[in-house]
């Protein structure tokens, strides 16, 4: 186990929520195929080097940067912060906790001021900023709206090998834990923690890490996200269907897992719930109980639990990955051991519809 994250003695910046990710992918036109033909995202701008793309209700300039680079990877998880001084606020909190930051005032992207890059305590390159550039919202752009449309940025996901580290930094950050799962000997396998009114704006996975998990983007309804399956299979890609669609328990919501070219992980996710009340209830799922990843306890596939994306350090090098060394999710959950269940004495079923005694 690493030493734990002291508390910075300046106050943390004031987080809104998460607010883009900039991805390096290898083959841009490929990887625009995917995003824009496939997923139907929004091209505020693209150039050579780079394509910006946003939701259909995004005001800001992107919600996704695919960067053209040599190793796919992911260079910055973006998060919008309250006002402009909290910029100078997020540098004075990394810089007092010795990560090396860089502040760029025109930005690290197209569409973005002033902001400061870091190269966080667990690894990561998060970003913050204020200064955005509005572009239009497409929120009644009908015209444009597709059967399969992805309406919000939803949450990042990351792979860390020490959970209860990483959770206690973040929740120094301002982050409230709305859901985690943990075993009876007290491992924690994964938290979910956030910033806006819903499940999460990001959630730590243990795993060797630093990595990224997925980034999630938000249908309005269940059916938009049958309707990507329906056209990743006629359009004969369904062998990048990963995971799903299903029902998860942690977050309730509605979920699909796709791979892009690069094998980034997208998740494409909706219904979860509100969590904005300062004593909105913390829930501890049994990693043994069968029903937390899949409501419907399908089985989860090794790949999701082993595979993630590369980040990189602030000079665009890829940083090294560090193994977990407690117990694996995937090694106590996957296969036959013995130990998980679908029913126990306590399970949560309605009253009165104790169906499952009977079967
Ligand atoms: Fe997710």
């Amino acid at each position: 186990m690493s030493h734990s994250i002291p508390t910075p003695s300046v106050p943390a910046p004031d987080i809104v929520r998460c607010a883009y990710m900039e991805i390096v992918v290898t083959d841009l036109a490929r990887s625009r195929a995917f995003y824009v033909d496939v997923l139907g995202l929004h091209v505020t701008e693209e150039d050579d080097e780079a394509i910006y793309l946003r939701s259909l209700e995004e005001f800001i300039h992107h919600n996704l940067v695919l960067r053209k680079g040599p190793v796919a990877a992911v260079a910055a998880f973006a998060y919008r912060v309250r006002s402009p001084e909290e910029v100078d606020a997020a540098e004075a909190y990394y810089r007092e906790l010795g990560c090396r930051t860089e502040r760029r005032s025109t930005g690290f992207t197209k569409g973005i001021g002033d902001s400061v890059r870091v190269e966080d305590p667990l690894g990561f390159p998060y970003e913050f900023f204020y200064d955005v550039e509005h572009v239009e919202r497409l929120t009644q752009r009908y015209d444009l709206y597709s059967a399969g449309e992805l309406v919000r940025l939803d949450h990042f996901n990351q792979v860390t090998p020490d959970v209860p580290r990483g959770r206690a930094y973040l929740e120094d950050l301002g982050f409230r834990v709305s859901e985690d799962i943990q075993d009876s000997d007290g491992v924690t396998y994964a938290v979910w923690m956030h910033r806006k009114q819903t499940v999460h704006d990001t959630a730590l996975t243990g795993g060797d890490g630093p990595r990224m998990h997925h980034v999630a983007f938000a249908t309005h309804e269940k059916h938009n996200i049958i309707q990507i399956c329906d056209k990743m299979g006629a359009l004969r890609i369904s062998d990048r269907i990963e995971r799903g669609p299903g029902r998860h328990g942690v977050s309730n919501a509605f979920y699909l897992y796709i791979l892009d070219p690069d094998d980034h992980r997208i998740e494409i996710y909706t219904q979860d719930y509100y969590t904005g009340d300062p004593d909105n209830p913390t829930i501890t799922w049994d990693v043994h109980d069968n029903q937390r990843r899949d409501w419907w306890g399908n089985a989860v596939v090794p790949s999701w639990y082993t595979e993630a994306s590369l980040v990189l350090d602030l000079d665009g090098n890829p940083q090294a990955v560090t193994e977990r060394d407690e117990r694996s999710e995937m090694a106590v959950t996957v296969g036959a051991d013995g130990f998980s269940y679908t029913r126990s004495d306590d399970d949560g079923s309605p009253e009165g519809f104790k169906l499952g005694s009977q079967l």
